[in-house]
C-alpha cells in the first residue's frame, strides 16, 4: 500500500502544468466507439480513469495505439467492436463514467449490455436520468443486480427533458442520439465544459450537435461518423485544486495550459479570501501573501460553484481567518472528509448541506484518509498548509483523478512523497 507523507508549511512558487480534463476524456474515449473510423484523441491525462476506460474498449474489440507510448495520445479504431455487451466487470466496477458506454452502445447498436458502474459514492448516485433519457429515445431499460440492458426495435429523435441539470445525463443523451433519425432536443441541459468538450469531439466526427453549453441542446442523427483527431480541454477542477493550494499555503504559482474562463467561479471565490489571480491567455498566476479572509460559497451546476471544488475549498476556508459557510447544492451530502479535517484541527460544523467554518491559522498535521478523489485533494491541501508531517492514507482515490500530483507539487517547492507500507503495521485508526 502506499500513502503520500507531506512535510506542511512550505510556500508554493514556480510554474505548473494542467493536464488534460478528467470528466472529459472519460464521455470522449467512450464516444469514439460511435466512430466508423480511428480517431486521434490528444491531451489525455495521464491518471487510472483513462486507462481503466481504454482497457474497456480494448476488452470489447477497438484497437487502442498509444501514440507517445502513453496514454495522453492515443489512436482508437472501434471497427473491432461488434458486440453491444461488456463483460469485463471488475474494469466498469473501478469507475464511475462507464456510464457513458451505455449511450455510446446504445447509439451504434441499438441495445447495450453494462455492468453496474463503480466509482467515487460520496453519496448515492442515481442514473435514472440516463435510463430516463434512453427510454424517451425508444429504448426499454432492464435493470438487472450487476448489469444494466438496453434495446430498442427503432429509435427516434425527441425531445427529452430534465427535470434536474444533469452532467452525466445530458452526456449519455447526447452519445445515444448522435446517430438517432431525426431531431432531439435536450432540455435544461447540463453546460460544463466537458459537456461543450464532448459535442465538439462529436461534432468533429460529422455530428450535427448545436446549443452545447447552453440550456437546450439540438442534435440532428446522422448516419455515421467519421475519423478525427481532437486534443481534450484542459482541467478544470486539476487547475482550481492547485490554484487553492496556493491560496492555502501562501505563495506565487503560474498556472498553465488552462482556460482562465472555465475557472472564472473558483477565481471569484478565491479573490473574495483575498488571494490574487491575474488572468492571462492560458494561464493564472495566483499570489496570496496576506492573511485569507472567509468567504461563503455555494456549489451550483455551471457557471456556478463546482461540486468538484467544494472539499478543497473548505480545506483552504479552515485556515482563513473568520467564519465562512459552504453550502452543497449539487449533491445531497458531500461532507463525509470533514471529520479528517477535524483530525488536523480543522474547527468545522457540517448539518446537511451546509458547513459553517471557524478558520484558524494552523492546522496540524496527523494521519487522514482519502475517502474519494475530491476529498482526497482537500486533505492534500490541509497538508500543505499544515504544521508538521500529514499522512494520507487511500491514494488510489487521488490518483484516479490527478496526473503525476507528487512530481507537480514538488516542482513549486511542496514536500511530499509518495511512501509505501505494509498495511499492518499502520495504524487502524486512520
Ligand atoms: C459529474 C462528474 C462529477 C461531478 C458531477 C456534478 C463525471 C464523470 N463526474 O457526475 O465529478 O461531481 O458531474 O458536477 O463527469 N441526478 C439524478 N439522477 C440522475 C443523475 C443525476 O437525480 O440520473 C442528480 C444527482 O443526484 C446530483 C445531480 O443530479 O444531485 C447532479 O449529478 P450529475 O451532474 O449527473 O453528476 P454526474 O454526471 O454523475
Amino acid at each position: 500500500m502506499d500513502k503520500f507523507v507531506i512535510n506542511g508549511g512550505n510556500k508554493l512558487y514556480g510554474e505548473i502544468s494542467v493536464s488534460g480534463a478528467k470528466n472529459a476524456a472519460v464521455s470522449i474515449i467512450p464516444a469514439a466507439v460511435l466512430a466508423d473510423e480511428p480517431c486521434v484523441i490528444e491531451n489525455l491525462p495521464k491518471i487510472k480513469d483513462v486507462s481503466v476506460i481504454l482497457a474497456i474498449l480494448e476488452s470489447m474489440g477497438a484497437k487502442v495505439t498509444r501514440i507517445n507510448g502513453d496514454d495522453s495520445k492515443v489512436e482508437i479504431d472501434p471497427r473491432g467492436i461488434t458486440s453491444h455487451k461488456v463483460t469485463c466487470e471488475k474494469l466498469v466496477g473501478d469507475m464511475r463514467a462507464s456510464y457513458y458506454l451505455l449511450g455510446a452502445l446504445l447509439g451504434k447498436f441499438g441495445k447495450a449490455v453494462v455492468p453496474l458502474p463503480g466509482g467515487c459514492s460520496f453519496c448515492e448516485r442515481p442514473i435514472d436520468l440516463h435510463l430516463k433519457a434512453f427510454e424517451t429515445l425508444g429504448a426499454s431499460v432492464n435493470i438487472l443486480p450487476s448489469k444494466i440492458e438496453l434495446d430498442s426495435e427503432k429509435l427516434e429523435g425527441k425531445p427529452i427533458y430534465f427535470d434536474v441539470v444533469s452532467v452525466g445525463a445530458t452526456m449519455n443523451a447526447m452519445l445515444a442520439a448522435v446517430k438517432v433519425p431525426g431531431k432531439t432536443v435536450i432540455d435544461r441541459a447540463a453546460k460544463e465544459p466537458h459537456v461543450v468538450d464532448l459535442a465538439n469531439f462529436l461534432n468533429s466526427m460529422g455530428a450535427n450537435i448545436k446549443g452545447a453549453g447552453t440550456d437546450v441542446i439540438k442534435i440532428r442523427g446522422v448516419e455515421r461518423l467519421h475519423s478525427c483527431t481532437y486534443s481534450i480541454i484542459p482541467d478544470q477542477i486539476e487547475a482550481g485544486t492547485y490554484m487553492a493550494a496556493v491560496a492555502a499555503t501562501g505563495g506565487n504559482v503560474l498556472i498553465k495550459d488552462v482556460i482562465p474562463e472555465h475557472l472564472d467561479s473558483i477565481t471569484t471565490k478565491l479573490r473574495d479570501t483575498g488571494t490574487i489571480v491575474e488572468e492571462y491567455d492560458e494561464s493564472v498566476r495566483v499570489i496570496r501573501e496576506n492573511e485569507l479572509k472567509s468567504c461563503n460559497v455555494k456549489t451550483m451546476p455551471h457557471p456556478g460553484f463546482p461540486t468538484d471544488m467544494q472539499p478543497q475549498f473548505v480545506a483552504l476556508l479552515a485556515t482563513a481567518n473568520g467564519r465562512s459557510r459552504v453550502m452543497e447544492c449539487v449533491w445531497e451530502s458531500r461532507f463525509s472528509y470533514i471529520p479528517q479535517l477535524r483530525k488536523m484541527g480543522a474547527d468545522i460544523v457540517d448539518n446537511g448541506n451546509v458547513a459553517h467554518i471557524y478558520g484558524k491559522n494552523r492546522l496540524k498535521g496527523t494521519k487522514v484518509r482519502a475517502l474519494d478523489l475530491r476529498a482526497g485533494a482537500a486533505m492534500v491541501i490541509a497538508g500543505l498548509a499544515a504544521d508538521g508531517l500529514t499522512e494520507i492514507s487511500d491514494i488510489k482515490y487521488i490518483e484516479r483523478g490527478y496526473e503525476k500530483i507528487i512530481e507537480k507539487l514538488t516542482s513549486i517547492g511542496a514536500d511530499i512523497r509518495r511512501v509505501t507500507y505494509k498495511e499492518n503495521v499502520e495504524d487502524d485508526d486512520i
